[in-house]
């Protein structure tokens, strides 16, 4: 068999595997799976609402202004304490506050800033959590 016209026929091929494999050499070989943030910790499956400290919607966009208020508020201004629109309170604190519920570092924040590249300087100074999911933890009293 003769295959007419096999110049442009071998160009598409190579545009089309160019882009159908993007996503595998655009990221060192490896297909990036998209991030899943877990909420398996062992104090949010304690919250009778599971709730953040404010709306899903708001934090998912606007997390690291909500710290930076934070660490504003409580270093310049002594004010620990942070009131929900939902009325509840919680501790103005990055490690007191998000990461007690979010004890789950790895699960959590890094799966979505290792996914876009991003690693927040904020552990230079900042403890993180002793990793802790509430799948471990069953685990660990089943032993
Ligand atoms: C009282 C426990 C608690 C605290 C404190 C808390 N969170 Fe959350 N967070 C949750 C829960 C529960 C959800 C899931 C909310 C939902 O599904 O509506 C959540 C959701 C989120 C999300 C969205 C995740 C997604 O899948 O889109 C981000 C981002 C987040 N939290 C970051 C933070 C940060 C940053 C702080 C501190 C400023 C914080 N959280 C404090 C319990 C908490
Ligand atoms: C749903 C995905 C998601 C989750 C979960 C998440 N983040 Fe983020 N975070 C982002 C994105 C996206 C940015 C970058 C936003 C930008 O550059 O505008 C960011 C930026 C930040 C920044 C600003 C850093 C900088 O150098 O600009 C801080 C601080 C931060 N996140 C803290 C946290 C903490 C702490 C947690 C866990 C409690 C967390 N984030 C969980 C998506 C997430
Ligand atoms: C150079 C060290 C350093 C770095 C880097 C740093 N912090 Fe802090 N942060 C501190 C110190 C010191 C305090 C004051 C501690 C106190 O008074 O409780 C503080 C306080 C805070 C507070 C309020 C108190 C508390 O318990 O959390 C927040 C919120 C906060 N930082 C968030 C952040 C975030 C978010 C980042 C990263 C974007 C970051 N910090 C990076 C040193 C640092």
């Amino acid at each position: 068999m003769r295959i007419y016209n096999a110049k442009p026929i071998f160009i598409g091929l190579v545009i089309f595997f160019g882009f159908a494999t993007f996503p595998f050499w655009y990221n060192g070989g490896r297909a990036a799976p998209p991030p899943e943030p877990k909420l398996d910790t062992p104090v949010i499956q304690k919250l009778e609402k599971k709730e953040c400290v404010a709306s899903k919607d708001y934090m998912r966009k606007s997390h690291m202004d909500l710290l930076n208020k934070w660490r504003t508020e409580a270093v310049r201004l002594a004010n620990r304490y942070y009131v929900s629109a939902a009325g509840n309170t919680y501790p103005a604190s990055l490690q007191r506050g998000c990461m007690k519920c979010h004890s789950n570092k790895t699960e959590f924040c890094d799966q979505c800033h290792n996914y876009i590249g991003l690693t927040p300087y904020c552990w230079d100074c900042h403890i993180p959590p002793k990793q802790v999911t509430q799948t471990e933890q069953v685990a660990k009293k089943g032993e």
